[in-house]
């Protein structure tokens, strides 16, 4: 038995000193110490041994067991301390490699359009006005002259909230127009605010969002007429869409909070596959106007005798439509990544070239 062990001894001790690599050197590992391995199963035939020579073989065993572990561990630190130091020779970092390119953010065209929109009003005075998404049943109907029985004030029309602590009843609101309320409350004429937001409406089908966003403009002064409004928004449509002989028409129309009312229609071409702005014989609406409803100045304490003035709103996401050629409004709102890259806007597009 124990020349047995010498012989395998000597056999292991061989087999290690022609071995050159830690992939090598695991093999071995498992030929030795293996469920079927050489040691492994020494250690095994120990049972089948008379019960006198157990002890001995088993602690002689053992003991060949430790020192060929020994040797193996040491082994294995030289290899790999070889491996690693020949991987450092031999391989090299390119450093002329481009870096990976940073995924740039995008603008949503909503943003972006509140933006272009603004920055143009801006430009002719007008201060941005901003006003809460809940807003209370005066600020949004009231206090605009619409009247009980209109249907704006239906309950299937409107997102009612629980009644606020004066008893009235909360909403979300409908438009931006609470926004011109709140600013005359607050602000003494002369002004003039534009006023993007949120608004509210229950509906949805493919040309409807329950949320969508709008501008309100509004411009109070001493002798402000309907020809100083006109004025006002044909210089923004032709700056907005960037169409120097774009038409513009103002089509008599009713809201309460203003009179007389109009709406406001630019020229475009249509057939069955796309819209194009410009000249073509066709007309799209694109927002509601008219001369400030003296009901709406009184609601407000303002002295009408005074003052007087125009007011406006446009759907933000129409206006992104029109000039991005976004054909579905869900669109907007569906947080497709794919989308957002084709149509959505590098914040590089908006710094102004000299
Ligand atoms: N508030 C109106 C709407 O939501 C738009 C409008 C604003 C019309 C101001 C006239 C004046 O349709």
């Amino acid at each position: 038995m124990f020349e047995n062990l010498k012989k395998l001894e000597q056999e292991i001790e061989e087999k290690l000193s022609g071995i050159k690599d830690s992939i090598s050197l695991s093999s071995l590992k498992i030929e030795i110490f293996g469920k079927k391995g050489s040691i492994t199963n020494h250690l095994k035939s120990i049972s089948s041994l008379p019960k006198d020579q157990r002890k001995q073989t088993g602690q002689a065993i053992n003991d060949l067991k430790n020192k060929i572990n020994t040797i193996i561990e040491k082994k294995f630190n030289d290899l790999n301390k070889d491996e690693i130091e020949n991987k450092l020779l031999n391989e090299s970092v390119d450093s002329t490699l481009s870096s990976r390119p940073d995924e740039e953010g995008k603008i949503n065209p909503i943003t972006q359009t509140i933006a272009e929109v603004t920055k143009i009003f801006q430009k002719m005075g007008f201060k941005i006005a901003l006003g809460p998404d809940i807003e209370d049943d005066y600020h949004n109907f009231t206090a605009l002259n619409i009247p009980p029985e209109h249907p704006a004030r239906q309950l299937h029309d409107t997102f009612y909230l629980k009644k606020n602590k004066n008893g009235q009843k909360n909403l979300l609101r409908t438009h931006t127009s609470p926004v011109q309320i709140r600013t005359l409350e607050n602000t003494k004429p002369p002004l003039k605010i534009i006023a993007p937001g949120r608004a509210y409406r229950a509906d949805s089908d493919i040309t409807h969002t329950p949320m969508f966003h709008q501008i309100e403009g509004l411009c109070i002064d001493k002798d402000v007429n309907m020809s100083h409004l006109k004025g006002c928004i044909l210089d923004f449509c032709h700056e907005y869409f960037d169409i120097e002989d774009l038409p513009v028409r103002f089509r008599p129309s009713f809201f309460p909070f203003t009179e007389p009312s109009a709406e406001v229609d630019i020229g475009c071409y249509k057939n069955k596959k796309e819209i194009k702005i410009g000249t073509g014989g066709d007309w799209l609406e694109i927002m509601g106007c008219g001369m400030v409803n003296l009901n709406v100045l009184k609601n407000c304490k303002v002295d009408t005798k005074k003052f007087q003035g125009f007011a406006f709103g446009m759907g933000v996401e129409r206006m992104a439509m029109l000039k991005y050629g976004i054909s579905d409004l869900r669109s907007f709102f569906e947080s497709d990544l794919k989308w957002l890259k084709n149509f959505g806007f590098s914040v590089f597009d908006n710094i102004e070239k000299v």
